[in-house]
């Protein structure tokens, strides 16, 4: 772990994502002293600001976000005397000159992070480019969304393309700097007790939830265009089902590990028309109570357009045609103002082939390995055992093997998926970053389902804020003899 210096041109460094999460991140990374002496950052954003100004404005933010237990003045300090304030039209190509100036002749790597609207990927890299700004070891990392379907999300990656090569782009799926989610490549790679095991002879269904209890904080513009199929599944949740789906790569190189993720895009089974009733719930909140607060519908919230189709919970079916997977389906959902923020993932194994114990006590024989995400980090495999005593006989009572991160690795925080991130660039590590072909491969299977809802024409189905999604989303799962796993 030892820090290299870089210089850091953050566009959009006034907007949300800078203030919330990239600038504490930032922060952390100094806090931990992974910031080399003489790495840089430029901070440009639109307004006319005095530098000092901004530096004032985020020491605040940095305070509010980072919280009281973190925050130090003193390493808050030496993080600010890193960051100068450029205010930059991005579309303004003479504005660049001032980038170059503060570039200077320095040779060690720059990165540059474009926290902005998609649409301006191109312009800024043409910008900067035409300014000299950028040379062959540039990095340049990108924020979700890769457009809205696979047409715009060629557009976004041939702009970019036009400037950089495929091996300087870092494109960010944050949910893949979450610890646990790395964890996932850990337990499946490193223990060959589960190698032996993940696959339909072994596996009977996997569970992928990914539960948030918040609505949309005021994002009811970007969040209406989109929906929760575009925000949530076409990037984070099939990456997680690429994790646990794929085949081993022969080493941890970024290649390696997204060559394995780009076969298992390309073997979803595609969901046709008449597939769509049993593998596909849409829902939309309504009105209802997040423990114990009410809170308004989809359609009340702040900037609402009253009569919007579009959904914030989606459950999907999703079968991989494949030999490793085949009759083995991934029950998957997403949603909005959902009871709790809940991402876990738990792995169905099937039971034994040949049963002894008692005939009523046989819907218990399955073992699951829980994957929690977050929060409460950790891991549990459900196993049974004999209940204890003499006038027990051989009852089985289901009991877990329990790995909670927190108590495992007490002294350690668990860091900010973006501080990870942030660090892999500096390295120049594109492992955790989504590959061109990922996100092309995964915008064609989901357009096919946004086509057939769209030919449908029906709205998502209701779901008041507070409970688990639609109905139609138990009746998905149940259909199968299944049920959504709850921790009993
Ligand atoms: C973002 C989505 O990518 O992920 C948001 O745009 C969502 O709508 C967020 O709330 C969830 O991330 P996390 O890390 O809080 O699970």
């Amino acid at each position: 772990n030892h820090p290299t210096r870089c210089d850091l041109m953050l566009f959009g460094a006034l907007g949300d994502l800078a203030q919330r999460k990239l600038f504490p991140a930032l922060y952390q990374l100094e806090r931990a002293n992974l910031l080399a002496p003489g790495s840089r950052i430029l901070a440009v954003a639109r307004p006319a600001q005095e530098p000092d100004a901004v530096r004032r404005q985020l020491q605040e933010s940095l305070r509010r976000h980072v919280g009281p237990a973190e925050f130090d003045a003193a390493v808050a300090d030496a993080f600010l005397a890193r960051v100068a304030y450029q205010s930059l039209d991005f579309r303004d190509a003479e504005g660049y000159a001032s980038l170059r100036e503060w570039r200077g002749d320095e040779s060690h790597p720059l990165i540059v992070y474009m926290a902005t609207p998609p649409s301006m990927y191109g312009v800024i890299g043409r910008h900067l480019k035409q300014a000299g700004c950028c040379d062959p070891h540039t990095r340049v990392v990108v924020e979700k969304p890769i457009g809205h379907d696979l047409a715009s999300s060629r557009a976004i990656n041939d702009a970019l393309g036009e400037v950089f090569d495929e091996s300087q782009l870092f494109r960010i799926d944050h949910y893949l700097g979450k610890e646990t989610v790395q964890n996932l490549i850990a337990l499946r790679f490193a223990n060959n007790l589960f190698a032996s095991q993940w696959n339909q002879d072994h596996i009977s269904h996997v569970e992928i939830t990914v539960a948030e209890s918040v609505g949309i904080e005021g994002r009811w513009g970007y969040f209406d265009q989109a929906g929760q199929i575009r925000d949530m599944v076409q990037n984070h949740l099939l990456q997680l089902l690429c994790l646990i789906a794929m085949d081993p790569p022969a080493d941890l190189s970024a290649d390696s590990l997204r060559d394995e993720k780009v076969k298992v895009l390309k073997a979803l089974k595609p969901i046709t028309p008449d597939r769509m009733e049993s593998h596909v719930v849409r829902g939309q909140y309504t009105a209802g109570t997040i423990q114990g607060r009410p809170v308004p519908g989809y359609l009340e919230e702040e900037g609402a357009n009253r009569g919007s189709g579009t959904e914030t919970f989606v459950a999907l079916k999703v079968e991989i045609d494949n030999w490793r997977w085949s009759g083995v389906p991934f029950y998957i959902r997403t949603g909005k103002r959902l009871p709790e923020k809940l991402s876990q993932i738990i792995i169905h194994f099937k039971p034994a082939p040949h049963y002894i114990f008692d005939p009523d006590q046989r819907h218990l024989a399955n073992n699951k390995l829980v994957i929690r995400l977050q929060p409460d980090e950790g891991m549990s495999l459900k196993i049974l055992v004999k209940e204890q005593g003499l006038d027990k006989g051989m009852r089985l009572r289901p009991r877990p093997l329990e790995l909670t991160f927190s108590e495992t690795f007490e002294a350690e925080r668990i860091p900010d998926a973006y501080e990870r991130l942030l660090w892999e660039v500096m390295k120049g590590n594109q492992y955790l970053f989504v590959r061109r072909d990922e996100v092309e491969y995964a915008w064609r299977w989901i357009d096919q389902v946004i086509r057939h809802w769209r030919d449908a024409g029906e709205p998502p189905k209701r779901y008041p804020a507070g409970s688990w999604g639609p109905v139609a989303s138990i009746a998905l799962i149940t259909r199968d003899g299944r049920s959504w796993y709850e921790d009993a």
